[in-house]
């Protein structure tokens, strides 16, 4: 008797299982361990020299990353998370599970309800695809003014900003100190030299809790109206406001003034 049943059989073969995102990006760089370090003695100096200050996570697989060296290293430093109000069931999922297991405090800032229901009474649901003006009056209201409640009496605040993410953040420094002189804020970007391979590698290695919808080809995870998953050779970010020119895709979160 053949060992090969038909096709549609009971071979008792499935279909094999879709790959993680560990499985599908974690490549360490040649020199990992030197970044990592250095990221470790980054956030070391920043707690002890520019407190208060705090990591703005959106709970991307940089920011899981970042709070997990956080925790790691029992550094005196809390996150903010913004909830905008759109983001994906996902998203709030791995919010509630990081509120509960993170040493560092959590904070979740919302827009004002007034301000979001006026919005969407006055320009509907949809505004967003309807122009920038509108997109970026949506992300006014659920992104910048919490964005400032969060900034507020901080010295300093960390984000996941890397290089490789877009041209626009191809010169991201480690020590951002251009809005020192007008917000009073250094910001720090610990992994601005990591790459994507590093960052999954990370959280392979130390079995970081991440958002799954990484899984499924977001590699960048904003709101949901306004985050797709991406094709194979799309850039990092094509999937975040698919509709707009390159050169308008940022919120204003990281818009220099
Ligand atoms: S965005 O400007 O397009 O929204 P992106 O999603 O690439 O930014 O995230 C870059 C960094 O901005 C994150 O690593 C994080 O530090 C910060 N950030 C973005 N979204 C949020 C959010 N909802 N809450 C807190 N920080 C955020
Ligand atoms: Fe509004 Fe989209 Fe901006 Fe989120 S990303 S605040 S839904 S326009």
């Amino acid at each position: 008797m053949s060992d090969i049943s038909p096709i549609g059989g009971t071979s008792g073969l499935k279909p094999a299982a879709p790959l993680k995102a560990t499985q599908l990006h974690a490549k360490a760089s040649p020199d990992y361990a030197a970044k990592l370090a250095e990221t470790q003695a980054l956030l070391q100096r920043a707690a002890a020299e520019f407190q208060p200050l705090v990591q703005a996570s959106s709970l991307g697989a940089e920011d899981v990353v970042i709070t997990h060296l956080i925790n790691a290293l029992q550094l005196d430093i809390g996150v903010f998370v913004l909830d905008t109000g759109a983001l994906h069931t996902e998203t709030l999922a791995l919010l509630e599970r990081t509120e509960a297991h993170s040493r560092a405090p959590v904070t979740v800032y919302r827009p004002q309800h007034e301000a979001v229901i006026h919005f969407i009474r006055r320009e509907g649901q949809d505004a967003m695809y309807q122009s920038i003006a509108l997109r970026k009056e949506c992300c006014g209201i659920r992104k910048m003014k919490p964005l400032a409640r969060a900034l507020a009496g901080q010295k300093a605040w960390i984000t996941g900003l890397r290089r490789e993410q877009s041209s626009a953040r191809a010169e991201v420094p480690l020590i951002d100190t251009s809005e020192v002189a007008s917000k009073g804020l250094t910001k720090f970007n610990p992994l601005a030299n990591w790459t994507w391979g590093d960052v999954w590698h990370y959280i392979g290695e130390n079995g970081v809790d991440y958002n799954p919808l990484h899984d499924q080809f977001y590699p960048s995870i904003g709101c949901a109206p306004c985050t797709r998953a991406i094709s194979l050779g799309e850039e990092f970010r094509s999937g975040r406001w698919w509709w707009e020119d390159e050169s308008a895709k940022e919120c204003g979160l990281h818009v220099k003034s």
